[in-house]
């Protein structure tokens, strides 16, 4: 059914020496598992060069943001087109660009539009706050997030989410596998009601927030849970691998 997933977000890490230093060393290993989807997402510069050493490879190439422009006047901005050319996803909407870069639903949803219309395929990431959470109000602010994310887009093929509770980002307390799970669920119901069960039965859901190599397996032993996006932990080769690895195993 769904292939599951497994994205490393490197965030602002690593100098261009560096990336490719930590692609090589997990290159030969990730290649081999099967039956998973593995994006490495490096900060920008990095993405041509990282791009190469993975040639031919099974290991696919991600973005970790875009701006909705195709071209133009917008200095140290960084185009889908441009993207296109370089990989295959993009992050979309993560909790610290919404929380550091003032970005909004809406231009969420525009760089959603954008994303699609040049067959990027976004990982688009929700969850709520911590006080949020605490005042049970997480349904409340994923179906929000869900719905100006993807407000007049009709066909999300090619689209992932994330859901990425903002408590548990490098904070090392993630959340539980049957809290994501849960939540999970509830993001895929929603979508069967905006997109229909099919595409909803089709659409992978992700889970992110200090995930590492030894809780892994409580979240891919979850059935709604098809893969994860990895901060931290990605940015060690063989924590990456052997998350990569239990959810072969396991899904
Ligand atoms: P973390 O980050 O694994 O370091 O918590 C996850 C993310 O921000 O996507």
């Amino acid at each position: 059914m769904r292939v599951p997933l497994i994205a490393g977000n490197w965030k602002m890490n690593t100098t261009l020496r560096e990336a490719v230093e930590l692609t090589q060393k997990m290159l030969r290993d990730l290649d081999k598992i099967k039956n998973v989807d593995k994006v490495l997402c490096p900060p920008f510069i990095s993405l041509a060069a990282i791009g190469e050493l993975i040639k031919g490879t099974s290991i696919k190439l991600g973005a970790q943001n875009v701006y909705f422009e195709e071209k133009g006047a917008y200095t140290g901005e960084i185009s889908p087109l441009m993207l296109a050319d370089l990989c295959d996803f993009v992050i979309i909407g993560h909790s610290e660009r919404r929380q550091y870069f003032n970005e909004t639903g809406e231009i969420v949803n525009r760089k959603i539009i954008a994303a699609l219309k040049v067959g990027l395929k976004p990982i688009l990431c929700i969850g709520e706050r911590l006080e949020e959470n605490e005042a049970g109000r997480t349904e409340e602010i994923v179906t929000n997030q869900l719905n100006s994310s993807l407000t007049e887009i009709s066909n999300i093929t090619g689209l992932t989410i994330a859901y990425e509770p903002v408590w548990a980002i490098g904070t090392g307390r993630a959340a539980t596998g049957r809290q994501a799970n849960e939540t999970i669920g509830l993001i895929r119901r929603k979508i069967s009601k905006l997109y229909g069960e099919r595409v909803a039965q089709d659409l992978r859901i992700l889970y992110g927030g200090s995930v590492t190599a030894d809780n892994a397996t409580e979240f891919m032993q979850q059935p709604e849970i098809d893969g994860a996006l990895v901060g931290g932990a990605s940015l060690k080769a063989d924590q990456f691998v052997s998350i990569v690895r239990q959810t072969s195993e396991l899904k």
